[in-house]
């Protein structure tokens, strides 16, 4: 699945609202997607972010009894094909409810005896025959049990068929069931979206089956090791377009407008994969279709998804070395989805703001968005379709690896941009954070600790994506690339259709360097990489450079926090470190002696290769500062960013001071690179949320922004033009952004007199799509109620979904508590704020130092009701707790939120338990860090800013 973006990613990327209006027939684009091999070189890179929670597993104390209170299927029966016809309708019946009606053989060998049939089922009314569930037949000669008692069992979502007699090994039989369920508004399962268009209302019914939501749709085994065969009839009326994952085989008209759809059968595939969507006409037979309201194609905003997709499966066939699986690639846009996109298999469907770009309308940011997301969910077609992992405890290699090489196949489709350096700052420094935690947990974990919904759920966090992506990124690179590639081609070739478990990948990899001459490493693949995946955590590197020695420790951001899980490896790394010494870079090497002399500075960690942070010296820290504030440009550029977020880490973590940390600062009144700059400001940003009732750090911040301002006021004419480079774009927002709050002279009077050019007006926005978020939200923050109110008319008529979303953020920026309040209001009525942006919503708001309290004093007060409504299933809503708290440094707020815990111990946390363990945890350590640093911090930023 795509990554639920959260934080957002400079230009508003991240923020997600749906455009309500406006919205027409769902059409598509296409093209013929050709599919020869390109000439590709293979480029390597990196990706995009962002949803936020870390999680242990949680142990289900008691011990079931009976098959069916395990939620793992028993491993009797085995499935191998399904027939499966689904009608949904798109008008509400006689009681106001939308609902689908369905029948379903399944096919199945039995491999063990068993008088039981246990199947998957949720929220399914079924039919019943002679008083069960279900017929069962037999597809040979065997004599068919007769079915005893049939009943459903709500917790572990089965349908449990008890027979009078076994079923024999090695036979097969056939279960039908008939069964009707809700088309509901729940984004799960089978559902449905809607949108307005002419004024009237428009159902699309669509689906969303991962992790555990295809046993809502119809019975089936829904593990994503139970691969079969599915063939699949739709039933739709005459003015409505079915698709699935099947080509369309051949249609059957009914005289009462109906239409019977055949698709042909899959190939062998999990249940997760699974998609059905029926919505208004239009089609078009091509390979490479887009799919998206008729108004959002009309406007062009297909083209960029139509252009990226073809050398994007290129890129992928030429790197996997194994051709694109399927006939066609069907990507569709949705006006309501919960998650960023989803990858079933050859039709992909997203959110409107990750598919779709506005050549006019839309910014850089949502540029990089749609490539980035587009290129992820491809990245699945071959790594998780083709072969898919087991179980759902694997999940961080699917999705981690996704993350991996989503920036490869950006990188190919738009080579000027730098794209794979992105991987530092969003996903490497990003999960540096959080698996810096007592509370982090190892990427790999048992199959056995991984069984429910809900703890599948938990699965999808931030260590499963972006440190899934670093540690495969680093190991990629000491492989090296093509020796990388060759294993995983070989793995995909082995296990086409088939499924395997996280060691498999290893052993072909394995296998890559032993027949590869020259390449050498320490111990096996399966050895080194087990240090990375079965233990939390990763290591700080600490180099002296005066004795030559080199040390590694777990790094823990609080360093008086206890870590009471065991492991194996005691907490040490097997540490590929790449470095160089006085601008010269060495042989890479596994922790070995090295002795360097006293004038040269060492870099350890060059393109900041390893997943690891660098500890050295007093002295050589003072060479690196000295480097960076004489000729920065020694350093790479992402070397720089690591420099600083290192020592801003290290320094929480009391192993350097504080005041080392913030001289990694000086130079940037000098530094003009984008990366560097993002860097620095991340991490100022918990300076700036602890203290941020007073204006210390103010200043400095505009001493060392003001020259980036003037650069980019030069070399955009007066702001009359964007920068030609791509970083460059998102650096001019970091300059603004920063020179408005920190009141460097004239920005403000800049924005204001652009937004209020806009209120005068309406039709003809003046501001540049990537410098929306920015003006928006500093015009709202420095307005009243009037740029308020014309923000929020601006969001109601907004047609591109990234606009919207734009717009809903920067409403959150207003400091005028009412307004807030009544925006609070506004996000628990769906007619105001659509529900997949209802919490992120609050999010935003309690960004905010004004919103803060108050969105805590709301989350607090309705949380049983916004638990119930949001908290099931839903992969983003751990986010809400870690959100709301980040600003939390007071014993107060420590107590608050432990009062909290007590007071709602009977409804329930969901799946942001471990976020609130972790706010706890946070917040602790907050109180601590100013205590100890409030004076140094103040000192030294009334020392600088003079
Ligand atoms: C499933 O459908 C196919 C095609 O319609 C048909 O040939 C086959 O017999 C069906 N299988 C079962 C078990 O109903
Ligand atoms: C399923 O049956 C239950 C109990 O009879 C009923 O409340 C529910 O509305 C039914 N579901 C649908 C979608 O009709
Ligand atoms: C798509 O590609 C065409 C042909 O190269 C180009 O003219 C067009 O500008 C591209 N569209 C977008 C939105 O990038
Ligand atoms: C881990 O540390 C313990 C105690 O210090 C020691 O007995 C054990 O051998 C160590 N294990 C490894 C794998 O180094
Ligand atoms: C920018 O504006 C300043 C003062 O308004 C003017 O002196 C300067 O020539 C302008 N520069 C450009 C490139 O238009
Ligand atoms: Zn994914």
């Amino acid at each position: 699945m795509g990554k639920v973006y959260y934080i957002s990613k400079n230009v508003g990327l991240g923020m997600f609202v749906l455009a309500i209006c406006g919205l027409a027939t769902i059409i598509a684009l296409s093209v013929a997607y050709d599919k020869e091999k390109s000439k590709n070189q293979g480029n390597v890179g990196d990706g995009e972010s962002d949803s936020t929670s870390t999680t242990t597993p949680s142990t289900t104390p008691d011990t079931p009894k009976e098959p069916w209170d395990h939620y793992r299927l028993p491993d009797s029966l085995i499935p191998v094909s399904y027939n499966v016809t689904l009608w949904p309708r798109l008008k509400p019946n006689a009681e106001g409810l939308y609902i689908f009606t369905g029948h379903s053989t399944v096919i199945f060998n039995c491999v063990k005896e068993t008088d039981l049939i246990i199947i998957h089922s949720k929220k399914l009314n079924f039919t019943t025959f002679f008083g069960h569930h279900a017929k069962l037949s037999s597809q040979d000669d065997t004599p068919v049990p007769t079915i005893l008692n049939s009943w459903l069992v709500k917790k572990t979502e089965f349908l449990v068929i008890q027979l009078g007699s076994r079923l024999s090994a090695g036979a097969s039989y056939s279960l039908y069931t008939e069964f009707l369920g809700e088309l509901a508004d729940d984004l799960e399962g089978f559902y449905r979206s809607e949108y307005i268009e002419d004024g009237v209302k428009k159902v699309v019914a669509t689906s969303q089956m991962q992790a555990t939501y295809a046993r809502k749709s119809f019975p089936c085994f829904d593990e994503p090791a139970m691969k079969a065969v599915f063939t699949v009839t739709i039933i739709h009326s005459r003015d409505t377009v079915a698709l699935s994952n099947g080509k369309e085989k051949g249609s059957l008209d009914k005289q009462n407008h109906f239409s019977f759809l055949f698709f042909s059968p899959t190939r062998k595939m999990s249940t997760y994969l699974l998609a059905f969507i029926v919505r208004s006409k239009k089609n078009s037979p091509a390979h490479i279709r887009i799919w998206a309201r008729r108004k959002a194609i009309d406007d062009g905003q297909g083209n960029y998804a139509l252009n990226v997709t073809g050398p994007i499966l290129r890129f992928y066939e030429h790197y996997y070395n194994t051709s694109y699986p399927l006939s066609k690639s069907d990507q569709i846009a949705l006006p309501d989805f919960n998650a960023g996109a989803m990858e079933n298999w050859g039709l992909v469907t997203y959110r409107e703001t990750a598919l779709l770009y506005d050549p006019i309308l839309s910014s850089t940011g949502n540029k990089e968005r749609v490539s980035t997301v587009i290129s992820h969910e491809l990245a699945h077609m071959w790594f998780g379709n083709l072969v898919t992992l087991r179980w759902w405890n694997d999940l961080w290699l699917n999705e981690g690896f996704a993350s991996y090489v989503e920036y490869l196949g950006v990188d190919y489709a738009e080579p000027t941009w730098n794209i794979k350096d992105h991987i530092i700052l969003y996903d490497v420094q990003k999960v540096f954070a959080v698996d810096a935690l007592a509370f982090s947990h190892p990427l790999s974990r048992g199959e056995e600790e991984v069984t429910e919904p809900a703890q599948i759920s938990e699965m999808f966090s931030t260590i499963s994506y972006s440190k899934g992506a670093a540690v495969l990124r680093m190991l990629s690179e000491f492989l090296t690339e093509p020796v990388f590639a060759r294993g995983l081609s070989s793995y995909l070739n082995t296990f086409a259709f088939g499924n395997t478990v996280y060691t498999d990948l290893w052993d072909h990899l394995q296998q890559a360097v032993e027949n590869t001459p020259g390449i050498h490493i320490p111990h096996s693949v399966e050895k080194i990489m087990n240090h990375w995946t079965l233990q939390m955590g990763y290591p700080v590197v600490t180099i002296d450079t005066r004795t030559g020695s080199i040390t590694q420790k777990h790094f823990l951001l609080d360093p008086d926090s206890t870590v009471d899980r065991p492991s194996q490896f005691n907490y040490t790394w097997y540490v590929p470190i790449k470095w160089m010494k006085t601008g010269v870079e060495q042989p890479q090497y596994w922790l070995l002696q090295k002795t360097v002399s006293g004038e040269d500075w060492v870099l350890a960690n060059t393109n900041v290769s390893g997943y690891f942070r660098v500890n050295y010296d007093p002295d050589n820290w003072d060479r690196l500062l000295s480097l960076l504030n004489t000729n920065h440009q020694a350093v790479s550029i992402i070397n720089r960013a690591q420099i600083i977020d290192d020592a801003f880490n290290l320094a929480r973590a009391k192993i350097i001071s504080t005041t080392l940390a913030l001289r990694t600062t000086k130079y940037l009144s000098k530094e003009r690179d984008y990366i560097p700059w993002e860097s620095a400001l991340r991490n100022l940003n918990y300076y700036i949320l602890m203290f941020d009732r007073n204006e210390v750090y103010g200043a400095y911040l505009k001493k060392q922004i003001q020259p980036l301002f003037e650069h980019f006021k030069t070399i955009t004419s007066n702001w009359t033009r964007v920068p030609t480079g791509h970083t460059d774009q998102y650096n001019q927002i970091n300059a603004i952004g920063i020179a408005c709050s920190a009141g460097v002279e004239g920005c403000r009077e800049l924005i204001k007199s652009w937004y209020r050019e806009w209120m005068k007006n309406p039709n003809r926005n003046p501001i540049h799509p990537n410098l929306k978020s920015t003006v928006y939200c500093y015009s709202i923050a420095f307005g009243g109620v009037a740029e308020w109110d014309f923000a929020w008319s601006m969001f109601k008529n907004a047609t591109l979904a990234s606009e919207a979303s734009r717009l809903r953020s920067a409403l959150a920026c207003s400091k005028i508590p009412w307004l807030l309040n009544r925006y609070l209001e506004y996000t628990l009525d769906p007619t105001k704020i659509r529900k997949q942006d209802a919490t992120s919503t609050i999010q935003n708001i309690a960004r905010n130092v004004v919103g803060m309290p108050l969105a805590w004093n709301f989350v607090k007060a309705r949380w049983s009701y916004i638990f119930q409504q949001y908290g099931k299933g839903s992969f983003s809503f751990s986010n809400l707790v870690s959100g709301i708290t980040q600003r939390f440094s007071t014993e107060y707020e420590l107590q608050e939120l432990k009062r909290f815990k007590e007071e709602n111990l009977s409804v329930g946390f969901g799946s942001a338990t471990m976020a609130l363990e972790q706010a706890i945890e946070k917040t602790t350590a907050n109180i601590k860090w100013v205590t100890e640093n409030k004076a140094e911090v103040q000192q030294w930023f009334a020392q600088e800013s003079t």
